[in-house]
């Protein structure tokens, strides 16, 4: 069944300039982009996106990082989304992704990892409505 997940393009990839390449391969893998835009966002508002991470050792670390410099937010559309976009994106650690994800072709280190994407239901539920509003989604 037809299911949204969101994901952002994080600063090093933007910086990097692996914009366009991530979209092609995010294309390639069978995903509609539904909705992106590019945008910086505040330490607070990175803060409130990772809210659920706000205990672990490296939440501000990630926080600083993700409110770097400019993202690419976005909603991806395709049957079984959600669990499709975390095969697609590889392991959390690059080191450790498969060949051909997108961590593995583009990101450096596990605090610098190239993209997010939601890991349930709920969560791609409050990150899609954290970053878009229901107009920019039809
Ligand atoms: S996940 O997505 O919950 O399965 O992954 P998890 O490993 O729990 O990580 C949650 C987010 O934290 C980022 N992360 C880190 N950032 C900086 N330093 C370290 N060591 C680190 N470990 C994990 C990880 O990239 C996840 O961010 P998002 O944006 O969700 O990918």
């Amino acid at each position: 069944m037809s299911q949204r997940t969101f994901s952002i393009i994080k600063p090093d990839a933007v910086k990097a300039g692996n914009t366009a390449a991530i979209l092609a391969e995010i294309q390639k893998a069978g995903f509609k982009i539904v909705a992106i835009k590019r945008m910086s966002i505040s330490l607070a508002q990175a803060e409130g996106f990772y809210h659920v991470h706000s205990a672990r050792p490296f939440f501000g670390e990630l926080t600083q990082f993700m409110s770097s410099g400019p993202i690419f937010p976005m909603v991806l559309e395709k049957d079984n989304a959600i669990a499709d976009f975390r095969k697609l994106m590889g392991a959390t650690n690059p080191a450790q992704a498969e060949e051909g994800t997108l961590r593995k072709l583009f990101a450096a280190s596990i605090g610098e990892n190239a993209v997010h994407g939601s890991d349930a239901e709920d969560t791609a539920a409050f990150e899609i409505g954290y970053f878009f509003a229901g107009i920019e989604l039809k």
